[in-house]
């Protein structure tokens, strides 16, 4: 494989202003980074062609790519659904109602959380572990912005609202 070939320009220009950032020899630094770009070009996943273009690119073994891209939860290897839904049910989200939000998005979208509906609409990503927002309680992030104090009827506003 040519990682020069497979990765768009957009996502080497991201990986070189990145890379000038840290000393060289410390291109793992610029993983993440470069995770980011391509997974935003990639309808929010990392196709693994690119994941190895990626370690290529950087000249890094492909184990340090994967080791990053399967660790945080930002990171998608699958193909999932264009919006991110997360619900947060960590205890001052749970002690105001978010097992009964987590329970009526599954029902109103027909799936459960770690899965996308069909039409590639929305991806349920997972039960977050406290977003920081507790005096919001209960929340969601959707596609890294967060709406709080919900009820049921705000949250299939929200999800409505999505196209
Ligand atoms: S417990 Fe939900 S934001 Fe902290």
């Amino acid at each position: 494989m040519r990682a020069a070939a497979v990765l768009s320009d957009h996502v080497k220009e991201a990986i070189e202003c990145w890379k000038a950032r840290f000393p060289e020899g410390r291109e793992r630094s610029v993983i993440v980074s470069a995770l980011h770009a391509v997974q935003h070009e990639n309808g929010g996943h990392l196709p693994a062609e690119q994941m190895h273009a990626v370690a290529e690119y950087l000249n890094l073994p492909a184990i340090q790519v994967y080791e990053i891209a399967t660790f945080y939860s930002m990171f998608q290897t699958q193909p999932v659904g264009r919006h991110n839904v997360a619900i947060c049910t960590n205890i001052s989200c749970m002690l105001r109602g978010a097992d009964a939000i987590v329970e009526h998005v599954e029902s109103r979208l027909g799936i459960e959380v770690g899965e996308s509906t069909a039409d590639g609409r929305i991806y349920l990503k997972r039960e977050e572990e406290c977003l920081a927002a507790c005096c919001g309680a209960p929340m969601v992030m959707v596609d890294h912005k967060y709406h709080e104090n919900l009820t049921t009827e705000q949250v299939d506003e929200i999800l409505d609202g999505l196209d």
